[in-house]
């Protein structure tokens, strides 16, 4: 396998990344009042926002293009802790240390905020203190992805912004690298995510990056005997191990999906037989009998693939959403309208 892979795997990057419409079927309702998201939610209030937001995007991503990933990493963190309500977005100060300082959450881009407070800046021109920053994170996170090539799926709106961001609440809600397969699916069930639907959103890793830090131990300490995970393409081992013996400040990162890391596509799934994921844990998707099925599935058909996937980047997008009263839309995406809270 590795000689078909030779001249692709030049394309293994290194970078030093700074941490840091509508129909009623579309409409959500939230469980915990009766408000609802809907497609039409700006249309009489802020009737530009979809081409604010197309435009930032576009602006931002030409310029940056580790912008898109970001941001879908950063709907992610910010979804499946404490619903999608923004709060990933609010900066720490002397009287909290808010979500994005836990650990986690610091290799999120600044990129990736940064779109967000920028659409926040021209919409606040436009129609002041109307549009939410977690209805904001939601529509370009959408648009990112149908910018590189993925799926396009109708965004419900009418999310309001949290008004609680606390770092300590982050871990136990997001997936690590080095997890087993049942806390992974653990993690998603609670959350009310199948398999499936797991192996799906995990496709995102089509696009995007892992720091050296997530897979230095499947290279250089995976057991005494054999240093070097023995599934991982040889090649692609030494390629890994090249890129990451560089790495003296815990900066570099590698492509999730190695042979066409900037486009949406089923290439990720593809990639997992051939010992092409960086990660452990994307690995396992085609050694666990509860996914393997679903990643073979995904890499035959990329169709079923973009269909799965942004079934369930709607079902993320509307986790735990505040609506009506319940939270407030923010003046800034990155502080709490009441400084005090
Ligand atoms: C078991 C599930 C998952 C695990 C263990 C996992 C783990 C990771 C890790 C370790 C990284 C590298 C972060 C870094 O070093 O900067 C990463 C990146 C990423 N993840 Fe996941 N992830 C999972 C599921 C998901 C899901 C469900 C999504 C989206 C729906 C997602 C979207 C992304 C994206 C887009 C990136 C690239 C971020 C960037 O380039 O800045 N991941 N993930």
């Amino acid at each position: 396998m590795g000689s078909r892979f030779t001249p692709l795997l030049f394309l293994l990057f290194m970078i030093s990344i700074p941490f840091s419409s509508s129909s009623k079927s579309d409409n959500i309702n939230n469980k915990n009042n009766n408000y609802k998201l809907s497609l039409d939610y700006y249309k009489r209030t802020c009737p530009d926002f979809d081409r604010i937001v197309r435009e930032q995007i576009q602006d931002k991503q030409s310029k940056q293009p580790t912008t898109a990933a970001g941001t879908v990493r950063l709907l992610l963190h910010d979804c499946m802790v404490s619903g999608c309500d923004g709060s990933i977005l609010i900066a720490s100060n002397s009287f909290n240390k808010a979500e994005r300082d836990a650990d986690i959450n610091l290799s999120l881009p600044g990129d990736a905020f940064d779109v967000v407070t920028r659409i926040k800046t021209i919409l606040e021109l436009s129609c002041p203190g109307v549009v939410s920053c977690s209805d904001i994170l939601a529509e370009a996170t959408r648009d990112l992805i149908v910018m590189q090539g993925g799926p396009f799926y109708t965004v419900p709106l009418g999310r309001k912004d949290g008004l609680v961001s606390k770092a300590e609440t982050v871990e136990g809600n997001l997936p690590r690298s080095n997890m087993s397969m049942d806390q992974m699916l653990k993690i998603f069930e609670v959350k009310g995510f199948s398999a499936r639907e797991m192996v799906a959103l995990m496709g995102a890793h089509t696009i995007g990056f892992a720091h050296c830090t997530e897979f230095k131990d499947r290279i250089y300490r995976y057991g005494k005997k054999t240093p070097t995970d023995p599934e991982i393409n040889p090649k692609y081992a030494e390629a890994l191990k090249s890129l990451c013996a560089k790495d003296t400040n815990g900066t570099m990162s590698a492509f999730n999906d190695v042979l066409t890391p900037n486009k949406f596509d089923n290439m990720y799934f593809k990639n997992l037989p051939r010992g092409l994921a960086a990660l452990a844990s994307d690995h396992m998707l085609i050694k666990d009998p509860r996914t393997k099925g679903f990643a073979e599935w995904f890499a035959a058909n990329q169709t079923a693939f973009f269909e799965e996937f942004g079934r369930g980047m709607q079902k993320l997008g509307a986790l735990n959403v505040k609506t009506g009263n319940d939270g407030e839309v923010r003046r800034r995406c990155d502080t709490f309208n009441d400084v005090q809270n």
